[in-house]
């Protein structure tokens, strides 16, 4: 599956605000090595860099359209690598390790916690935000048009958008199985989204993408009618915008010193 940086951008406020909201809880005064694992397109990941103002920043994605865009930001202490975040490996010890909106897409991201903890210095944090809205309209529509007789055959099996999320609560006990005081909630936004078919323009940067990269484009044009007319009766316009919820899961865990 392409990820497209200026598709996935056109919400950028509403899709960095959680980043903002995880870092407030970090409390790591001073850092000298920061990872941002599933960077995107590095807009974020820059935000690291002006936080902790002589750490050596590295933005990691598996994405050579995302690691490619976010070189618009690279320099002196900001870098960019794409790779596989469930097998990457810094170079040493690290301060911060972020990983925002990211983790939802690796199988098994969970397992991968207690690793990510190993590479902490004591006094550094790990913080990570995952969606759970996965039982929203936004994707039960988007399933249940998969598994419908039209495009079952097609898209029933392989076109499923993420690994899937973890209860919040999973999440805290992994925290605390790998040695962190464990900070989590949840928050639901309510996004106003202007426009005509505004969920579908949201979902068309992330979850709808490995469904179109399976079809063909009249397909594409086929199913996204169908999928958008869903929507609009789900997410009906209103005078001041389209309201769509979105909850999210925020964890952060802090090494002791
Ligand atoms: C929804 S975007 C989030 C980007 C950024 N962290 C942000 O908050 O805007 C998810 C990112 O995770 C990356 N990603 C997905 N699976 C990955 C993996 N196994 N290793 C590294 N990056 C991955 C995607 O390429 C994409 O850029």
């Amino acid at each position: 599956m392409r990820w497209d940086p200026a598709v996935y951008n056109r919400y950028a406020d509403e899709r960095g605000r959680p980043f903002v909201e995880l870092l407030a809880r970090v409390r790591v005064e001073s850092a000298t090595a920061v990872a941002d694992l599933g960077c995107g397109p590095g807009n974020l990941t820059a935000m690291l860099a002006a936080r902790w103002p002589v750490a050596d920043v590295v933005g990691v994605d598996s994405s050579a359209d995302m690691v490619t865009a976010a070189g618009e930001y690279a320099g002196d202490r900001l870098r960019f690598v794409c790779a596989d975040l469930a097998s990457w490996q810094p170079d040493g010890p690290v301060d911060v390790v972020v990983a925002n909106a990211a983790l939802h897409w690796v199988p098994g991201h969970v397992d991968l916690l207690a690793q990510f903890a190993r590479w902490l210095r004591p006094g550094g944090a790990l913080a990570f935000q995952v969606p759970d809205n996965f039982t929203e309209p936004s994707h039960t529509l988007l399933h249940d048009l998969r598994v419908s007789p039209r495009w079952r055959e097609q898209l029933a099996a392989g076109a499923d958008r993420t690994a899937g999320v973890e209860r919040a609560e999973r999440y805290l006990r992994a925290l605390v199985d790998a040695g962190l005081d464990a900070d989590v909630w949840q928050t639901e936004y309510l996004h106003v989204l202007p426009g005509d078919d505004a969920v579908l323009n949201w979902v068309r940067g992330t979850a709808l993408r490995p469904v179109l990269s399976a079809l063909d484009a009249d397909e594409q044009d086929e199913f996204v009618a169908s999928y958008a007319e869903a929507l609009r009766a789900a997410y009906p316009k209103q005078e001041f915008g389209t309201v769509f919820p979105f909850r999210r899961t925020f964890a952060v865990g802090h090494l002791g010193s």
